[in-house]
């Protein structure tokens, strides 16, 4: 098993490049059967879904659009607490068929505090493709509809994913070594 080294960690494989296409091709199977004629648009979210959302949509069958948005998060009041806002949400959502592309989702903070953005533009539906999730991990009410793979609360990087900026570029899931 051959172990790599991001910054000051050690991490081992944990899903292979296979594995995880045949994965994303059977999470773009589902989504082109259920949005056949809606012609949905996808918002990958910025910077960790890039690789995910390039290979789900170059495998979707049906008519679909694809846009990219950078969330930023900020202090709001304390009544607000932290306020997240999208930049680069250009498109007009009305009566569309969002489907939200995430790398992980963890907590499930990122999204529930997103969201509400969505829901105010009045899109026809809402669905969220996660290429993971970490049951054990949420404490928000975020529910993903399409999920290429569950994994433990434990810290990954790879496709796509970063530990401190580097490690996007592998083209497998590697996990922290607990050892
Ligand atoms: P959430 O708001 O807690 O759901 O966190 C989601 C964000 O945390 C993701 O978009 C990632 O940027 C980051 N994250 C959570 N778990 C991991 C992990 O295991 N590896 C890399 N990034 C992670
Ligand atoms: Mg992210």
């Amino acid at each position: 098993m051959q172990k790599i080294q991001v910054h000051d960690k050690w991490f081992e494989p944990y899903i292979s490049k296979e594995k995880i296409s045949a994965r994303v091709a059977d999470v773009a199977t589902q989504i082109s059967i259920e949005l056949d004629g809606l012609n949905p648009l996808c918002i990958g979210i910025l910077n960790g879904s890039f690789i995910f959302a390039a290979d789900l949509f170059r495998s979707l069958s049906i008519d679909a659009e694809i846009s990219f948005i950078k969330l930023a998060s900020y202090k709001g009041t304390s009544s607000t607490g932290s306020i997240v806002t999208a930049i680069g949400l250009d498109e007009n959502l009305y009566d569309r068929h969002i489907i939200i592309i995430e790398d992980i989702i963890d907590t499930g903070k990122t999204l529930s505090a997103f969201l509400p953005e969505i829901i105010q533009r009045h899109p026809a539906s809402i669905r969220i493709a996660a290429f993971l999730t970490k049951p054990e991990a949420l404490q928000h009410d975020i529910h993903a509809d399409f999920v290429a793979f569950e994994i433990p609360d434990r810290f990954v990087v790879g496709y796509g994913l970063d530990y401190d900026g580097l490690g996007r570029n592998l083209p497998e899931l590697y996990i922290l070594s607990e050892e």
